[in-house]
């Protein structure tokens, strides 16, 4: 349906053109001061110029044209020359009406559908996930969720990091630890056993231990990086190891990413990109874009107007091997091949900007995607601690992403227990669930490429702008709403009035930019920006509430109103949190 401010726009288009001028001119903002109006036309002061008259009387004019019109309630000139209106009440009414009815909430689909494949989460299998991975995941989750309901056609893909370094050190390792194995007894002919020879919590041990012990003894470190490329080249035995670290670490990441509410359509990995770097590489020495650098086969991806400096793009190292660009650039092939999108968009580390500047290059000058594929970055910021350093455990090491999620959740379960609100043995399910909103509307009210701190006490607060302050929100409306339901009325069911107060209005309008919000947070890869609407909507909700008698009330014509405009701020608000990426408790 159409959005509020293009219905606007299309009676403003008209006043301005039954005067005589542009009707683009007639364009609709939210007013920069609410204390004088609702929305503003500025076009009058754009058409001075062109039509060499004072912006006042060009407004005078279409004013004129616009009052008999029942869409504005007050249409106002004021100095020098702007059109300061107001919504008329049952317009307004009838709008949420009719967004009311409608399952999209009023929300439009995108003219212009893309497929998408969004890579996002990113973990590495035999590493546990840290913070550094929560940023892709939840900002990917509500992109998805963004795109695809703004009408794209959108997969996720997890893009496991299995086929670099960290494979070749738990290999050296284990064979440092175990030579017995039958892994590495070259002569082995026969099956390897199903069963793997350790597992997870011992993998999550063998890795840091392997990775200390290849920064002190470059010995060490030189096995790891052959066996890195012997697994690169298939080597059966290696290939078993890594078929049994790969199993094992895939079903603990699922369960983790699951815990955040977050999935994926796929689950490649940079290993699955193999079969396409000989062909590629080929390629691109034939097509001579590969030339060889001291021992290495580059590609280089500098331009003229570089200000800063782009160094050749790395596709093989002497020993042959792959390296993160090469995966990066033969996924590109894969991906193109398989699913043929318009657009590849990553969500990384802000941290990897030249990584994916000279992959993007590479891939754009050899040819690997057409030129009007779309090959997007976003980059985001890091998640910092109070103390302004990446975030860390109290210890000082890495914070692994569990063991945030269980802080959280214990501190969210002393608020609610504090609250007495949701009785014990619901307290913590409660404590989960509105745990997962303090941590992702925490990190997703901030703009995505702006590092932010993450402040567990902040983010857990019922007050200000939380996600448990929406979800607060969201529980009130509910019960308000149940208990009209107990009192035998149905809430939902009546028809909206006009609004009788200025807090009541203050909600109603804040209601009709969803559409609009939702599909911008898309397009502009910004969901802060929906977060920045619920916030205010959320508020709206809570004036409206403080000043309104809803329950007890005499009029039951403005009674059912009332709860249909509650029914609906709670619809828009679910739909909302659920784009984000999280839920809401029945109580709290
Ligand atoms: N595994 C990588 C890391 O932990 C992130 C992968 C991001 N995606 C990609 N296509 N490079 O840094």
């Amino acid at each position: 349906m159409l959005g509020l401010i293009e219905r606007m726009d299309a009676e403003l288009s008209k006043a301005f053109e039954a005067a005589g001028y542009d009707p683009a001119l007639g364009h609709a903002v939210v007013s920069n001061r609410p204390d004088l109006c609702e929305y503003q036309c500025n076009g009058a002061m754009a058409g001075a110029k062109k039509y060499k008259k004072a912006p006042f009387v060009i407004a005078e004019e279409v004013k004129e044209k616009l009052a008999s019109g029942s869409m504005f309630d007050s249409v106002e000139v004021v100095r020098p020359g702007f059109l300061n209106l107001k919504v008329d009440g049952s317009f307004l009414a009838a709008y949420l009406e009719e967004m009311a009815s409608d399952e999209r909430l009023g929300a439009e689909k995108t003219a212009s559908p893309r497929t998408i494949i969004m890579d996002y989460g990113g973990p590495n299998v035999a590493k546990p996930l840290h913070v550094g991975h929560l940023r892709s995941a939840i900002i990917g989750e509500s992109l998805k969720r963004l795109g695809r309901f703004a009408g794209h056609t959108v997969t996720g893909d997890v893009h496991l990091g299995d086929w670099g370094l960290q494979m070749g050190l738990i290999i050296t390792e284990l064979r440092h630890r175990k030579p017995e194995l039958v892994y590495f007894d070259d002569s082995y002919e026969g099956e390897y056993p199903e069963e793997a020879p350790f597992t997870i919590s011992e993998l999550e041990e063998i890795y840091p231990a392997a990775s200390a012990r290849s920064k002190e003894d470059p010995a060490f470190r030189e096995e790891a990086l052959r066996a890195t490329s012997l697994l690169q080249q298939g080597k059966p035995g290696y290939m078993a190891i890594w078929r049994h670290i790969n199993r094992l670490s895939l079903a603990d990441l699922k369960k983790n990413y699951e815990k955040l509410d977050v999935s994926f359509d796929l689950w490649k990995a940079e290993s699955d990109a193999q079969p396409y770097i000989p062909e590629m590489v080929q390629r691109m020495k034939d097509e001579g874009y590969a030339y060889e650098d001291q021992g290495a086969l580059v590609v280089d991806v500098k331009n003229a107007d570089d200000t800063r400096e782009i160094p050749p793009c790395i596709l093989l190292k002497s020993d042959g091997s792959s390296l993160y660009t090469t995966t990066d650039l033969a996924t590109i092939v894969e991906r193109e091949k398989l699913y043929d999108p318009d657009e590849i968009l990553y969500i990384v580390d802000k941290r990897q900007d030249l990584h994916f500047e000279q992959v993007f290059r590479c891939a754009r000058k050899t040819g690997l995607v057409p030129d009007e594929t779309r090959l997007t970055f976003l980059g985001f910021g890091t998640m910092n601690g109070k103390d302004g350093k990446p975030f860390k455990t109290r210890e000082g090491g890495v914070m692994r992403l569990e063991e945030l999620i269980r802080e959280i959740d214990e501190e969210m379960f002393r608020k609610i227990v504090e609250n007495k609100s949701v009785k014990d043995k619901d307290a913590e399910d409660t404590a989960a669930i509105v745990g997962l909103s303090a941590i992702k509307y925490g990190d997703l009210s901030n703009q995505a490429t702006k590092d932010y701190i993450f402040d567990i006490d902040r983010f857990t607060s019922f007050e200000g702008n939380t996600g448990p302050y929406i979800l607060y929100t969201i529980v009130r409306i509910r019960s308000i709403l149940s208990k009209a339901r107990e009192e035998g009325l149905n809430p939902g069911e009546g028809k909206l009035l006009p609004p009788v107060n200025d807090v009541e209005k203050a909600l109603m309008l804040s209601l009709t930019s969803f559409g609009t919000v939702a599909l911008q947070a898309f397009e502009e890869l910004a969901p802060h920006r929906l977060c920045a609407y619920i916030y205010d909507v959320a508020n709206a909700l809570n004036s409206f509430y403080h000043e309104t008698r809803i329950l007890g009330l005499e009029d039951k014509e403005q009674q059912s109103s009332l709860l249909k405009l509650l029914d609906l701020t709670q619809k828009v608000l679910e739909k909302s949190i659920w784009l984000l990426g999280f839920s809401s408790p029945e109580r709290m």
